[in-house]
C-alpha cells in the first residue's frame, strides 16, 4: 500500500473558489483503492459550511512555534465517499470570511498551512510515502521536505509532487517577506532557488524542489515553456522540461450525470436527448426570465469573471452577440467591470441575456443541461472543467484553442463529419465572434449535423479513470 497526502488550499465538498477544488475532492476517490490510500488535508476555514464543521472529529491538537511565538495547531477528520480528509485548524489564520481575500496576509496564512499540515503528520500517525502539492499555496512543502523536515526517521524518505493548476498565482512578495513566513535561511533566496526578479516566490519554491512537476494539460505544459504564458517562470519550466508532465483533469462522472442530475427537469441520456433536453431548456429560460423558446440558440458561460477567462473578447463584440436570434445566460461572479458589463447588458437586451451574478452549484446543472452551446473563449486556460462538464451534457463547446480547452474539444470538421464542438485560435474578439455564427448557423441551419456533434461530445470520456491512472504512474516510478 502506498500511502499519499494531497494538501491543498481548497477541496469539494467543503470548500471550493475554483477547479482546483473540484480536482483535490474528485481525484483520490478515483485512484485505486487496493494499491493507494490517498488522503487530504486541508485548512479549517471559518466559512466551510457549519453542516460540515458540525461533523468533524477532533483528533488531536498542538502548539507550534511560528514567527516568535506559540500557535495552536488543531487537527480534524472527516471521512467523506471513503477518502478521509484532515483540517488543519487555527482560527486566527482560517477565521475570515472567505478562504482568500488579502494578498499579503494569504501569504503568512498558507506559510503557516505548511508547517502545520507538516508538523501534524506525526501526530496524527500517518507517514505518506509521497505529498501532492497543489499550487502556490502549498509551495513551501517540497522546500521544507529537503530542508527544516528532511531529518529523523519520519519525514526522510517523503517524495513530492508540485501541480500547477494556475501560473498566474504564485505567492510573490519582497524576499525579506517571504523569508520572514517561510522561515527559511538567506541561502534560499537566490535565482535559483525562491527568488524570482529580485522577489521571494512561494509556487517557485515548490517548482525547483518537488522530485516531479505536472500541471493540468498537455498544451499547458509545453505552454508555460513559452514568454507568454510563463508568467516569468518559462526559463524554470523549459531548465524542469524532463521532470513536468501535462495530465489533463477529469471531472466526477457521478455529480455530473444528465441521466441522474437531480438539479434537471428532464434528466436525459445519450439516446434521448434529442427529445428530452429541450425540456430542460424551456424551464432554464423560464427560471430566469428570458422568453421561452425552445428554437433560440441559448448559449451558457458559468465562470470566474476575471481576464483569465476571455471576457474582454465578449465586451468587445458584445452588441453583436447579443443578436435577435440568440440568448445568453452567464453564471458567476468576480471583477466588478465583468459583472457590470453582463449586468448592463441584462439590462439593455433584457429578452437576449440574464446575467446572474452569483453562484450557484444547482443553476450551474441547470445550465449545462439546458443550453445548447457553452461559450469559454480563455485567454490561458491550464485544463478547464465546465467544458468538459459541458461535453458531459451535449452541450456544444466554443473555446479558444488554448491549454486544456484545446487538449479536449475537437473542432467541428463539416466535411470530414467530426468534432465535439467550435474553436478557435488567435485571441480576437472578431475571430471569436464569426465561430459563434458559425456555430450558430450550423445550429439552425444544419439540425441533424448539429445532433451529431452532440452524440459525439457526449461519447467522450473526461472521468478520471485515465488521468487517475497516469497520476499513479507518477506516484509509482517516483516512490519506486
Ligand atoms: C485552475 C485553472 C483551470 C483548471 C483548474 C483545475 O482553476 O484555471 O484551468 O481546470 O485550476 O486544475
Amino acid at each position: 500500500m502506498k500511502n499519499i497526502l494531497f494538501v491543498a488550499s481548497e477541496s469539494v465538498p467543503f470548500i471550493k473558489t475554483g477547479g482546483l477544488a473540484d480536482v483535490v475532492g474528485s481525484l483520490p476517490k478515483c485512484c485505486d483503492k487496493e494499491n493507494y490510500d490517498v488522503r487530504v488535508m486541508i485548512p479549517k476555514y471559518l466559512c466551510i459550511k457549519e453542516k460540515w464543521r458540525n461533523e468533524m472529529t477532533y483528533i488531536s491538537h498542538f502548539y507550534m512555534d511560528y514567527l516568535g511565538e506559540s500557535r495552536y495547531v488543531g487537527i480534524l477528520q472527516y471521512v467523506y465517499d471513503g477518502i478521509t480528509f484532515y483540517f488543519i485548524d487555527n482560527e486566527a489564520y482560517f477565521g475570515g470570511a472567505k478562504p482568500y481575500g488579502d494578498w499579503f496576509y494569504d501569504l503568512e496564512k498558507f506559510s503557516f498551512f505548511c508547517n502545520a499540515a507538516l508538523s501534524a503528520l506525526p501526530v496524527i500517525g500517518f507517514k505518506p510515502d509521497l505529498i501532492h502539492c497543489h499550487d502556490w499555496q502549498t509551495g513551501l512543502i517540497p522546500v521544507y521536505l529537503k530542508d527544516r523536515f528532511h531529518d529523523g526517521e519520519f519525514f526522510r524518505d517523503i517524495k513530492s509532487v508540485m501541480t500547477i493548476h494556475n501560473l498566474k498565482f504564485q505567492g510573490v512578495w519582497d524576499v525579506k517577506t517571504i523569508q520572514r513566513f517561510s522561515m527559511l535561511p538567506d541561502s534560499y533566496f537566490t535565482p535559483d532557488k525562491l527568488e524570482a526578479y529580485k522577489d521571494g516566490n512561494m509556487l517557485k519554491g515548490g517548482i525547483v524542489y518537488a522530485d516531479a512537476v505536472t500541471t493540468v494539460s498537455q498544451t499547458y505544459a509545453e505552454e508555460i515553456k513559452l514568454p507568454f504564458y510563463g508568467e516569468g517562470l518559462d526559463g524554470l519550466m523549459r531548465a524542469r522540461a524532463n521532470d513536468l508532465r501535462g495530465i489533463v483533469n477529469g471531472i466526477d462522472y457521478v455529480d455530473f450525470n444528465p441521466e441522474t442530475d437531480a438539479y434537471l427537469a428532464a434528466p436525459y441520456n445519450a439516446k434521448n436527448f434529442r427529445k428530452e433536453k429541450v425540456k430542460n431548456k424551456k424551464a432554464l429560460q423560464e427560471q430566469v426570465g428570458l422568453p421561452v423558446d425552445e428554437k433560440k440558440f441559448l448559449v451558457g458561460i458559468v465562470s470566474r469573471l476575471t481576464d483569465q477567462k476571455g471576457l474582454d473578447l465578449i465586451q468587445g463584440v458584445m452588441d453583436e452577440l447579443c443578436a435577435e436570434d440568440m440568448q445568453l445566460i452567464v453564471l458567476g461572479t468576480g471583477d466588478e467591470k465583468y459583472e457590470n458589463m453582463f449586468r448592463h447588458y441584462d439590462w439593455k437586451y433584457h429578452d437576449r441575456v440574464s446575467a446572474q451574478i452569483y453562484y450557484s452549484d444547482e443553476l450551474s446543472h441547470k445550465i449545462y443541461g439546458g443550453c445548447d452551446a457553452f461559450l469559454m473563449p480563455s485567454l490561458f486556460e491550464p485544463c478547464g472543467l465546465s467544458q468538459l462538464m459541458a461535453l458531459r451534457y451535449g452541450t456544444v463547446p466554443i473555446v479558444r484553442e488554448t491549454g486544456g480547452l484545446k487538449d479536449t474539444v475537437q473542432a467541428y470538421n463539416e466535411y470530414e463529419g467530426t468534432g465535439t464542438g467550435f474553436s478557435f485560435i488567435n485571441y480576437n474578439a472578431h475571430e471569436m465572434l464569426n465561430t459563434i455564427n458559425y456555430a450558430k448557423s450550423v445550429y439552425y441551419g444544419k439540425k441533424r449535423e448539429w445532433n451529431k456533434i452532440i452524440d459525439r461530445a457526449m461519447a467522450q470520456d473526461f472521468s478520471w479513470n485515465t488521468s487517475a491512472g497516469k497520476y499513479q504512474e507518477l506516484y509509482d516510478w517516483l516512490i519506486g
